[in-house]
């Protein structure tokens, strides 16, 4: 496995492989590995002949108030994950590598953005839509791999290809769950030892909704009073939102009919923690 540090290099490399007729699979982070990142890892090594990964904390997606200066970083060890993976290249660039200059041109989103984490996080999304152009364009991937966790992003990146005709093939990765069922993050290791064992309230909230909507309930008020309820009771964090919303338009639904999100976000005293359950309803 290479690690690359400079985007002229990365670039180099990615257009000689794609000369080659060689498929490139990426994977997206911002480091701080977990099992999330390794089934995406797993998933593009077995479907492309080259992968890449990776790593870089960009500034541009963090909120003036957000964790951007306490992101955890640990390159060794996710350098060591990598590798056992069978991942052929990190890139690894500095934020003075990415963003030299002050950037001309950015993007800006202005679908699905208006809900869950767009909501709370303005620019959020802008921020996520610029890195993965510039780092599109550095690493050349046939297929990118995302975590369904954070599926706003999934949503909000299938727009962003489909508008600018990107030719790459966006995959959608199952959630990786703790064995109590708190999805993997980064920013668990930020939960104070009392709020790790709370945390596992949140995938149990998302449980009552599907086992609610699965029998029949299609009020979403109903479900959401019901999930606020069970986290409020079991939890010290601070719900940021809970929405029910049509996937992957992420539109309000008066009745819950066809396929539906059921997505949370609940601030913890340093981790703010978000989850999600896709439900398809006739
Ligand atoms: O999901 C993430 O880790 C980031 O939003 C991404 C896709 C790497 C862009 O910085």
């Amino acid at each position: 496995m290479r690690t690359i540090t400079n985007v002229r290099e990365m670039q180099k490399i990615a257009l000689q492989l794609k000369r080659e007729g060689k498929t490139i699979g990426f994977v997206p982070t911002m480091g701080y590995l977990h099992d999330g990142h390794l089934s995406l890892l797993k998933a593009a090594r077995k479907e492309n002949d080259v992968t890449v990964l990776s790593i870089f904390v960009n500034p541009l997606q963090f909120g003036p108030k957000e964790d951007l200066a306490t992101y955890p970083k640990d390159f060794e060890r996710d350098s060591q994950l990598a590798e056992n993976e069978g991942n052929d290249f990190i890139f690894y660039p500095s934020a003075d590598e990415m963003y030299p200059d002050s950037l001309s041109v950015t993007a800006k989103i202005h679908d699905r953005t208006d809900v869950l984490c767009g909501k709370c996080r303005p620019g959020h999304f802008d921020g996520v839509a610029t890195v993965l152009i510039k780092l599109f364009n550095i690493v050349q991937p046939d297929k990118v791999y995302f975590g369904m966790k954070d599926a706003q992003q999934v949503a909000v990146v299938d727009g962003l290809v489909k508008d600018f005709n990107i030719p790459v093939e966006i995959v959608p990765v199952t959630t990786v769950r703790e064995q109590d069922g708190l999805a993997k993050s980064s920013r668990n290791i930020n939960l104070l030892p009392a709020e790790r064992l709370q945390a596992p309230s949140l995938h149990q909230s998302l449980k009552i909704a599907e086992s609610m909507v699965s029998g029949g309930e299609t009020n979403p008020q109903i479900v959401i009073a019901k999930m606020m309820d069970h986290i409020k009771k079991n939890t010290s964090g601070v719900i940021d939102y809970i929405e029910i919303l049509s996937y992957p338009e992420l539109k309000q639904p008066n009745l819950l009919e066809g396929n539906i999100i059921i997505a949370l976000a609940v601030q913890f005293s340093k981790a703010r923690l978000i989850d999600n359950m896709i439900i398809k309803l006739k």
